[in-house]
């Protein structure tokens, strides 16, 4: 699909074109956090809570605060965050707590309209290895010597 890949573009391209770019997938869905999708995926939620280092990315960031400047520390919510770039994504860990780890968000999509409708429809189902790559990109995948499975890092 085209608009995939337009997105994909921008996000490797920096965090200023992300805003637009998002405003085009987006629409009117918002980011409502992974506690929410919790309510009716428990299994899921657990599964990523415990097993997955996408629940604790943030943290691992906050680790190598002390050596980075602030604009270096901005670079790496893209990746380590859910949502950053778009208006209802991850701003400061403060005012979106739910928003601060790689969360069901950050592959899904924004789930608002879906946690309204509950309809498979309203949310992203088919993800594939591109969706991966827009974090995963094919120097790190390379240097870390795995190809990940679609299934894996996830829940
Ligand atoms: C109020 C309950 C509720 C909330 C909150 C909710 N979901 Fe769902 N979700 C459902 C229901 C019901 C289905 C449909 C299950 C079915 O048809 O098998 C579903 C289906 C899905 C599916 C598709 C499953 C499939 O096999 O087609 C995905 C993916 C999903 N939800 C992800 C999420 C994410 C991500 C969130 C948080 C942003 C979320 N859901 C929040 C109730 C909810
Ligand atoms: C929004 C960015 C983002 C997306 C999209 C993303 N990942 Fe990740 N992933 C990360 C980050 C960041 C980490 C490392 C977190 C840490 O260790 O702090 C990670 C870690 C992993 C790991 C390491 C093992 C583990 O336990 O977590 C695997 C495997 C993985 N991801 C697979 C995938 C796959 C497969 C997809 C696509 C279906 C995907 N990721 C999509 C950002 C992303
Ligand atoms: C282009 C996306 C991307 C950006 C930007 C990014 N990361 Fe990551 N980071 C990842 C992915 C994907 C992983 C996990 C797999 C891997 O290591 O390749 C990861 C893993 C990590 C880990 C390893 C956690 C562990 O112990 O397993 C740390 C720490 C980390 N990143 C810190 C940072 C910091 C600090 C920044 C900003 C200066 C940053 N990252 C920017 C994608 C990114
Ligand atoms: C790294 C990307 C990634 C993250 C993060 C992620 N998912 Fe998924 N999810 C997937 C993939 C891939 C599938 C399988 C889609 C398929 O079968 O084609 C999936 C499938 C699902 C399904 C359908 C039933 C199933 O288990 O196969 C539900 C429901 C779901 N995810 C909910 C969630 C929830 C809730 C979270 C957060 C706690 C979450 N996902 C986080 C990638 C992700």
């Amino acid at each position: 699909m085209r608009w995939r890949n337009y997105v994909i573009g921008c996000l490797v391209g920096g965090a200023s074109l992300v805003i637009t770019c998002n405003w085009v997938h987006a629409g009117s869905k918002t980011y409502v956090g992974s506690k929410k999708c919790a309510e009716c995926h428990e299994q899921e939620y657990q599964k990523w809570s415990k097993y997955t280092k996408k629940s604790h990315s943030f943290e691992d960031v906050m680790k190598m605060k002390h050596d980075l400047t602030p604009e270096e520390l901005k670079s790496c919510y893209g990746c380590h965050t859910t949502g950053y770039g778009d208006p209802t994504g991850f701003r400061d860990p403060v005012s979106t707590p739910d928003l601060k780890e790689v969360g069901c968000e950050a592959c899904h999509g924004p789930g608002s309209a879906h946690v309204e409708s509950n309809s498979p429809a309203d949310i992203k189902v088919k993800i594939t290895m591109r969706d991966c790559e827009r974090c995963h990109n094919a120097a790190r995948v390379g240097n870390f010597g795995f190809k990940p499975l679609v299934h894996a890092g996830a829940h």
